[in-house]
């Protein structure tokens, strides 16, 4: 059984996503085990709480810098023997050290078909906002690997949501997580636990 850690920092709502998932056995071979929120007052944390799952809020500024921050997480997750370290919403760039001590073990979530609507900046409604603008038909989400790059390691599963010509970012990011982001990021958290992923010279597949 692979030990699951979520990191969260907001609502949470990919967290019960996952949460939901699970009870409903969707997550083969995999147990949610730690909840690790970096704000004090995460909504993210009312869910875990609920559930039982061990939760603990590390915070940023508790500690000197980035780098020595990144070290107590890498230690924690360490002590818990996770096998996957799930970003949902996790609001704070993971140093070098963190991904190469976790490498391809770690996934995130991204509100948008990378490489489009991607990096540093590209988070939260502003994603959905430079969507609009741009004026494309097509949207989606992306799960990938995290490296050192932001949005930038191998990416393991899309899947596309169609831009409405009324819609508004609010409208459009509560139609993505819903349809793409709620159902890719359980199914992709299963086939990892369940040894299904495999990388190639950066790119990622899915053993059929
Ligand atoms: C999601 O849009 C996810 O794609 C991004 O951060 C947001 C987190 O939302 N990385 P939630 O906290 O899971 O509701």
């Amino acid at each position: 059984m692979v030990k699951v850690a979520v990191l969260v920092s907001g609502g949470g709502t990919n967290l019960q996503a996952l949460i939901d998932a699970e009870k409903v056995g969707k997550i083969k071979n995999g147990k949610i085990s730690l909840v690790v929120s970096s704000k004090v007052d995460a909504f993210a944390l009312e869910r875990s709480k609920k559930t039982g799952i061990t939760t603990k809020v590390v915070l940023k500024s508790d500690f000197c810098d980035n780098e020595s921050y990144n070290e107590a997480l890498i230690e924690l997750l360490k002590k818990e023997d996770i096998g996957l370290i799930v970003l949902a919403g996790f609001m704070t760039v993971l140093s070098k050290k963190f991904c190469k001590s976790f490498n391809n073990k770690i996934i995130n979530v991204h509100p948008s078909l990378i490489p489009s609507f991607c990096g540093d900046g590209y988070y939260g409604l502003r994603v959905h906002e430079e969507v609009l603008k741009k004026g494309v038909k097509v949207t989606g989400a992306t799960v990938h690997f995290v490296n050192e790059i932001t949005d930038g390691g191998a990416i393991i599963a899309q899947k596309a949501v169609n831009v409405k010509d009324d819609d508004t970012a609010e409208v459009l990011q509560k139609r993505v997580m819903k349809e793409a982001e709620h159902v890719l990021l359980p199914e992709v958290t299963s086939l990892f636990c369940e040894g299904k992923i495999i990388v190639k010279n950066s790119i990622a597949y899915i053993k059929k």
